[in-house]
Order: C-alpha cells, then structure tokens, then sequence
C-alpha cells in the first residue's frame, strides 16, 4: 500500500496509473475505521482495479460547537485496516495541504442541504461538497462509494457530482450495523455503556416504522409520532429531527406513495446519531 500525504505526490501517482488504463476506485472517510468503511473498500476492490482511500478530519464540515477537536482518531490502526481491506493508496492530508492559507473556494448544493442535517448543522454540507470535489480533482476517480447511513451526505455528492459534469460514478452501499442494530459510526466511541444501550431506540424507531408500513400504515405523521414514543420512552435521548421524505428532493411527504427516507438524528448524552431507512412505494 502506497501512502501519500502530498497532492502533487499523489497526483503523480494517479497519473501513471491513468496512462496504463486503471480504474480508479474511491473512498473517501475521516479515519477511525470501523466495518462500515471497510465494507465500502471491499467493494471498490471488487469493481475497481486501484482503490484509494483518503484519512481526512475535515474541518470546514465542523460547526464552531461541534467536535473537531474530539473525533477519534487512530492512524496506525486505520493503515493496518486499510492494508488488510486491500486497499492500494492511502491518501492523509494534513489541513494546510487541503486548505492553504488564503483559502476561499466553496460548493455549496443548494435546497437539499437545507433540511434534516443541513438544517441541524448550518454549513456542514458545503463543507462536506468542497472536500469532496477537492478530493474528486486529486484522485480522479472512476466510482466513488458512499454508505446510505449517511443518506444525505450521498445525494449531495451525487447532485455535485451530476451537477458540476463530474465524470464519475457515485454509488451508495447499504449500511453496516452492530448485531443489536446500531449503526456503525465513529462516534459510537464516545457512548459509555448505559449511553450505548440507550442508541439502539434508533434503530428500534426505524424498524417499527418499517413494520407500520408492512402493515399497510402510509400516513407520515402517525408513523412519526410513533417513532417518537420509541425515542422518548428513553431518558438519554433527545430528538433533533425524524423525517419521512421524498427519497430524491428530500421534501417532506404527508403520505408514503412514492421511493421515501425516513431519517432521523437523535442525540444520546453528548453525542448525535443519524440513521435512516429506504422505503419503495409503488
Ligand atoms: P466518515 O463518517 O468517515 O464516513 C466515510 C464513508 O463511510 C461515508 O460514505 C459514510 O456514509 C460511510 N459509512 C459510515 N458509517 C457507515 C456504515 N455504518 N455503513 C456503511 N457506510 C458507512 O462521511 C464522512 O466520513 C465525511 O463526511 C466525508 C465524506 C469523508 C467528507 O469529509
């Protein structure tokens, strides 16, 4: 596995691989590895023939109270990871590589970024877009892979990468969970033991959401407050938001008639968790 820290390094590389033909496989995360990171690898392995993956804490998706400071991070245990996935290049960019001083360049995706977490966190999609296509241009990738548990974030770069005639192929894979449902998040980290019993009712509102629908159940609202009782019947969590949306616009739907996310984000203690399900209504 090759390591880059340079762009001009790891451009260079990409270049020769381009010149013999190679697709570029990408993914692009924030370290602290976990199985829903590797599981994106693995795939690009299978359909790619060179996988990058960049390291990258980046802050401009940080609000000024969020936390920057505290995300985990665990380099060595990320590179061993990252070799035993199979991945060819690792790319860890320190700050002032990606954002030199006298920086002022943004992409900002507008009105999807406006709602659920645009909505909670005021400019961390634009964050999230520029680091993206700032990545996109150094790594040139054929595919980039994404996971659905961060639903919104993958539309937005899929709007980028349609919007701005980036030619690459941006893909969703489905969510890697713990056994008892929690999805896997570096900043499942910071639950102690009680707050982590407590972050199942995410899952556990989602799956009684899915069963309503099963049933026969299209009306939002009784959908949601019931997911509502699920998260307040436990006393670590706060919701910030729970959603039924149009699947593409993300715009708020009164009744299930169509492809739909139901989304939510729940603090549990200090800590806010997102998750979300795909429903397919014909
Ligand atoms: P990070 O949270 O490290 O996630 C990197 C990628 O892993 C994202 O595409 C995310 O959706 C995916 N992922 C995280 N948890 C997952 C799970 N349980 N199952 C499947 N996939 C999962 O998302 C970011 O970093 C950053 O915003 C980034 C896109 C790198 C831009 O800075």
């Amino acid at each position: 596995m090759q390591v880059f820290e340079k762009i001009k390094d790891i451009s260079n590389f990409i270049k020769e691989l381009k010149a013999q033909k190679k697709t570029i496989g990408f993914v692009p995360t924030m370290g602290f590895l976990h199985e829903g990171h590797l599981s994106l690898m693995r795939y690009a392995k299978k359909v790619t023939d060179v996988v990058v993956v960049s390291i990258f804490v980046n802050p401009a998706q940080f609000g000024p109270k969020e936390d920057f400071n505290t995300y985990p991070r665990d380099i060595e245990g990320d590179k061993g990871k990252c070799l035993d996935a199979g991945v060819d290049i690792l790319f860890m960019p320190s700050a002032s590589e990606i954002y030199p001083e006298g920086y002022l360049t943004y992409v900002n995706v507008e009105k999807i970024t406006d709602v659920m977490c645009g909505a909670s966190r005021p400019g961390h999609f634009k964050g999230v877009a520029t680091i993206v296509a700032k990545l996109f241009d150094i790594v040139k990738p054929d595919k980039a892979f994404f996971g659905q548990k961060d639903y919104q974030q993958t539309l937005v770069i899929k709007k980028m990468a349609a919007d701005l005639n980036m030619d690459i192929d941006v893909e969703a894979l489905p969510t890697v969970r713990e056994p008892d449902g929690l999805a896997m998040s570096s900043r499942n980290s910071y639950l102690n033991e009680e707050e982590r019993k407590a972050a199942t009712c995410l899952y556990w509102s989602l799956t009684k959401a899915e069963e309503m629908i099963k049933n026969g159940e299209r009306n939002s609202a009784k959908i949601i407050g019931d997911m509502q009782k699920i998260i307040e019947a436990e006393k670590l969590a706060r919701i910030d938001y729970i959603t039924i949306a149009d699947a593409e616009t993300l715009e708020e739907i009164k009744t299930i008639d169509k492809k739909a996310v139901i989304a939510l984000a729940v603090w549990i203690g200090k800590t806010r968790l997102i998750d979300n399900i795909v429903v397919n209504m014909k």
